[in-house]
């Protein structure tokens, strides 16, 4: 576990090796693109088995904001869309998620045992479910990705695709015992803050295109937000714990990681966009600044598992500094900036190594392994940056 005085004694071990940090570029952040597709698995559509099936859907998100701010990189994002469009929704990637006592979500995937006793076959693909699982929070990262991916494309089957999705989600909402919230998974073991948070912020990233649609998105992500301002996952400090315990439906103390800090600013943006209420901003400003405040280091974002976040936790940090950007880029305030800055600047000197590639702790050292997931995850920070300066 991450402690601040055992990472404050290493840091004055390995000062020396730390280097002053110079601002990242459009070339840095192209370099680091070129990386993560080291990892892609063009057959399948996935940066599988480099990382998992949500977590590619956030390689997919974090292409797509690099090319919104890169005409160099369009051309190839757009195949990058199109493949994992064909392709991934072909492989039926079948898995098992279980969180622990430490609030921290582990995936196993189909050769695990003792997840899989039978063992796994790829299924036959005309019965695969396209991007819908049996976890809400991946369907959630899947509608963002097409989303993302349509914001550079215009390609109407990728804003439909999301929309699909949202039916899905949106099938769960009122279902649990506690208040309109939706559940983490289809066997209803868990509710939590992440699957909620996407159910919002897809309803809301949805009523900012979703045509003569958009009002029915728009009413359904302004009655997530009531029931999730309700629900009490939100503490007294202004941030987010993992999520609540069904039998008394209390917030359950679970652990404040950094991508449910991040996933809600987006939704509140997107909302105060689609309302024109600036009310939502201010609140995703308290959040974001109590988040910054807990979780960070000599201004360095942190998750509580570092080194050992595994195939999930590495993912987490990037979804906070993009979602940091959509609200930076609304309502812009010079201590995102900063941190933004500060997030890239200290990945590309001190976390990185061999051909530009990315690791899990931001503030360095480089651990292994680096992988799609903590190279997209430290993308994200990067494009961040580079979007708001
Ligand atoms: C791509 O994924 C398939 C299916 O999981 C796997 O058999 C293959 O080895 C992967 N290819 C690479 C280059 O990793
Ligand atoms: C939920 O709360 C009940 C009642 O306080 C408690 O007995 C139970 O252990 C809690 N469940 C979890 C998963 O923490
Ligand atoms: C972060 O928040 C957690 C949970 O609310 C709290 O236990 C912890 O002390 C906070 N840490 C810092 C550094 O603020
Ligand atoms: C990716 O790297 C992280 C951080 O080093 C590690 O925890 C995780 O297990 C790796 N993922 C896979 C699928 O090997």
């Amino acid at each position: 576990m991450f402690s601040r005085s055992s990472f404050t004694a290493a840091l004055l071990v390995s000062a020396s090796a730390v280097l002053p940090a110079q601002a990242v570029t459009l070339a840095d952040a192209e370099a680091s693109y070129q990386a993560l597709q080291q990892f892609y698995n063009a057959s399948i559509g996935l940066w599988i088995p480099s990382t998992g099936w949500w977590n590619s859907a956030n390689c997919l998100t974090v292409i797509a904001d690099l090319a919104m701010i890169d005409g160099g990189v369009k051309a190839q994002s757009e195949s990058v869309f199109g493949n994992t469009f064909r392709e991934a929704q072909l492989y039926n990637l079948q898995m098992q998620k279980v969180v622990g006592p430490d609030y921290l979500p582990r995936t196993y995937y189909g050769h695990h045992w003792p997840y899989f006793p039978q063992g796994w076959h790829r299924p036959d693909p005309h019965q695969t479910n396209g991007f819908l699982n049996s976890y809400y929070d991946d369907e959630g990262w899947w509608a963002l990705a097409w989303i993302a991916a349509y914001d550079v494309t215009g390609n109407w089957q990728y804003l439909a695709t999301a929309e699909s999705i949202f039916e899905d989600m949106k099938a769960a909402a009122g279902t649990t015992p506690c208040g309109g919230l939706i559940w983490w998974d289809k066997s209803h073991t868990y509710v939590n803050a992440i699957a909620n948070e996407l159910f919002l912020d897809v309803a809301a990233h949805l009523a900012n295109r979703g045509g003569n649609r958009a009002t029915y998105y728009l009413s359904w992500a302004q009655k997530q937000w009531a029931a999730f301002k309700a629900s009490g996952m939100i503490n007294d400090q202004n941030t987010i714990n993992d999520g609540l315990n069904i039998t008394t439906c209390k917030n359950n103390g679970g652990t404040v990681w950094s991508y449910n800090q991040g996933v809600i600013l987006g939704g509140l943006t997107e909302l105060s966009k689609a309302t024109r209420d600036s009310s939502y901003i201010t609140t995703a400003k308290q959040i974001a600044d109590a988040a910054i405040a807990n979780l960070t280091v000599n201004g360095i974002l942190h998750d509580v598992c570092e080194p050992d976040c595994g195939a999930d936790g590495s993912q987490f940090k990037g979804v906070f500094a993009r979602n940091l950007q959509i609200l930076q880029q609304a309502s812009p305030e010079a201590r995102y900036a900063t941190f933004l800055q500060d997030n890239a600047n200290s990945i590309w000197a001190n976390d990185r190594e061999g051909q530009d590639e990315l690791s899990l702790i931001w503030s360095g050292p480089f651990i292994q392994p680096a992988n799609a997931s903590t190279q997209s995850s430290a993308m994200d920070a990067i494009v961040g940056a580079l979007a708001t300066s």
